[in-house]
């Protein structure tokens, strides 16, 4: 989705906005653009295309002042072309804004501009820059900021907005609502930016607006308010991710790098989690933050999973995981479908909300919907202080580092590894499970990360298998229990990429439908570990074998001679030290498959065509 970056109080602020933008690439966009403001004009240049088009168009028309802003936009409204890329300037070029998120009611102020009002463009935020303008014309004394203010209570839908004026060359005003905006100060130069990856070069200590919040930045410090004016207090915290993390740090690709970071992410995920709530008292597994009484735990009688994209199949793992240990019931459902029907949620419902960024707004809204029927929600999250974290009455953190790549792989194990501790944490809470059963698996659950090294030593097999299956025409993957959400996410990742067509089955399913596509030339994915599902995985192979499709497995070490009998590939995984642990080594195979298959095809991995990392719009 869209990036913003803004800077003010350095002399080479275009360069800081370009590089910004760079890091920020990640997000998803198909245009990118900047500012500058140098007191006389506000000069724009931006471009269709990568980020490299932006940076040779700005080559032939060199910009310096020390207050710039940046811009990289995922099209909603209007196609992707030079002429919706922002910044957006007002008619007389006085006025210039970014925008993320979508202005509902932008056909209706644009009509209210009247009918000789000309629009540069088809998008739903030049409009803002026009209204800004015109409030500065009315009041004559009127700074930026205070206009900025009158216009925001115009505003329908969400956004995430930062002006220039030329009139007010050292200042960035910007204004938050359901789209995440951060903004720091530092060593004399103001910063915003749609997420800390486009700050962590500048410093760690920053502050998240929160909704409804306007601020003013400018080289000597940030003056926080609500719309009306009054002075208020964002959410400040300082990033615990270092500049390092978020580089490729000598790999091809950021995915490349992110798969193989999954054994330190799970263990720092796992670090930690035991403490004694009095010296002498048995260790308690905790969570990051509860800011709900525990003993509410015991009162729950359903819990409802939520969640998009990746971070779904992560969900499906533990509702296995909380059914299996803490004895509840548990729905996952995709966040953008539960929002918009009548959820049986009261206060003995716990919401787990997963998301990486915490900051998907499908997500967002779908447990706050939640909150309102007086649900308490846990949130999962691999980003501290994101909307999400914040809003959620129970936090536990992934601690993966900062994740770029677009298709989601350290986030999702972690994700797992979360899901599986909360399980315990809540069989812990409710009397289910003794504190020594729950450190005992906790020391099987680390056992993961030595598994996973394991794992990553097959990568040239599962290239040469990549070179070999890279053109198949379609791809079913199949498991069943713990196999499924693999299977999903297997074919989520494929499709993601390659952009080969890629399905997932309940494998027990196949035979109601899906078995007609199976044809010469299908390549059929198979999760078959050994364990209670094991026999029916193995006539599920067979039955697609014999109509003609070739079988890639993959097994651990106490199904894989069986299986060489009846598939045409198989891969064998260490036995993972609890059958719950499975997915998460059983998925990285299928990660590097992707990987290698969508190099194999020149496509451009961290960046897939159309997708965003972070999905701030329904
Ligand atoms: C996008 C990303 C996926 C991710 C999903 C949910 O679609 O491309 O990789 O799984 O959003 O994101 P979240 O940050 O909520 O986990």
């Amino acid at each position: 989705m869209c990036g913003i970056i803004g800077i003010t109080g350095r002399d080479d602020a275009v360069d800081g906005v370009v590089n910004g933008l760079r890091r920020l690439e990640y997000r998803g966009y198909d245009s990118a653009g900047a500012v500058i403001n140098d007191g006389r004009e506000l000069r724009v240049v931006k471009r269709a295309g990568k980020l490299g088009e932006l940076v040779k168009a700005l080559g032939d028309t060199p910009l310096s002042a020390s207050t710039a802003l940046g811009h990289t936009r995922w099209a909603t409204h209007g196609a992707p072309n030079d002429r919706n890329a922002h910044p957006h300037l007002d008619p007389s070029g006085r006025v210039a804004v970014v925008h993320n998120g979508i202005i509902e009611n932008y056909q209706e102020l644009r009509a209210s501009l009247g009918d000789g009002v000309r629009f540069a463009s088809d998008t739903d935020s030049e409009v803002v820059a026009h209204l800004v303008a015109d409030e500065l014309d009315r009041t004559q004394d009127a700074d930026l900021f205070t206009a900025v203010r009158t216009v925001l209570a115009r505003l329908k839908g969400a956004y995430s907005l930062c002006f220039v004026a030329v009139d007010d060359p050292t200042t960035l005003v910007v204004a938050k609502y359901e789209a995440p905006l951060i903004v720091a100060h530092a060593d004399g130069v103001g910063y915003c930016a749609s997420d800390v990856a486009a700050l962590i070069e500048h410093t760690t200590e920053v502050a998240a607006l929160l909704d409804g919040q306007v601020a003013r930045i400018s080289p000597d410090g940030i003056e926080v308010t609500d719309v009306d004016g009054a002075s208020v207090e964002p959410h400040r915290y300082t990033v615990d991710w270092d500049l390092s993390a978020a580089e490729k740090q000598g790999y091809d690709h950021f995915m490349l790098k992110e798969i193989h970071e999954q054994p330190q992410a799970v263990a720092d995920t796992l670090l930690d989690r035991l403490n004694a709530p009095a010296p002498g008292q048995p260790a308690r597994l905790t969570l990051d933050e509860l800011r709900i009484d525990e003993g509410e735990f015991g009162r729950i009688d359903k819990v409802f999973i939520l969640a998009c994209g990746t971070s779904l199949h992560a969900g499906m793992v533990g509702k296995l995981a909380i059914e299996h240990w803490a004895g509840i019931p548990v729905d996952v459902e995709v966040a953008s479908e539960f929002r918009y029907r009548d959820p049986i949620v009261d206060p003995h419902t716990l919401v787990i909300a997963i998301s990486q960024s915490g900051e998907t707004i499908d997500t967002i809204a779908a447990a706050s919907h939640a909150r309102d029927q007086r649900a308490p929600v846990i949130a999962i999250s691999n980003v501290v202080g994101s909307t999400l974290a914040r809003e959620a009455d129970g936090v536990l953190y992934t601690h993966a580092g900062p994740e770029v790549a677009v298709a989601s792989t350290k986030a999702f194990t972690t994700q797992i590894v979360a899901c599986l501790l909360l399980g315990l944490y809540l069989a812990q809470a409710r009397g289910r499970l003794y504190t020594s059963e729950v450190s005992d698996t906790l020391g099987r659950l680390e056992q993961i990360p030595a598994a996973l090294e394991q794992v990553l030593e097959l990568d040239g097999q599962i290239r040469e298998l990549a070179e070999r299956y890279k053109d198949v025409d379609y791809t079913m993957f199949i498991g069943r229990h713990a196999g499924l959400p693999i299977a999903m996410e297997g074919a989520l990742k494929l499709k993601e990429i390659s952009y080969l067509h890629a399905e997932a089955f309940p494998a027990g399913e196949m035979k109601h439908g899906p078995i007609a596509l199976i044809e010469d030339g299908s390549l059929v994915v198979a999760l078959a570990p050994a364990g209670h599902v094991f026999p029916k995985m193995v006539s599920n192979i067979q039955e697609v074998r014999a109509r003609g499709a070739s079988v890639l497995a993959i097994g651990t070490e106490g199904s894989t001679e069986e299986l060489k009998a009846h598939a045409d590939d198989v891969l064998t995984l260490p036995e993972p030290p609890h059958e719950l642990a499975g997915p998460v080594l059983s998925v990285v195979p299928l990660q590097l498959f992707s990987y290698h298959v969508a190099t194999a095809r020149g496509e451009d991995v961290d960046q897939p065509r159309n997708l965003a990392k972070t999905v701030t719009v329904e």
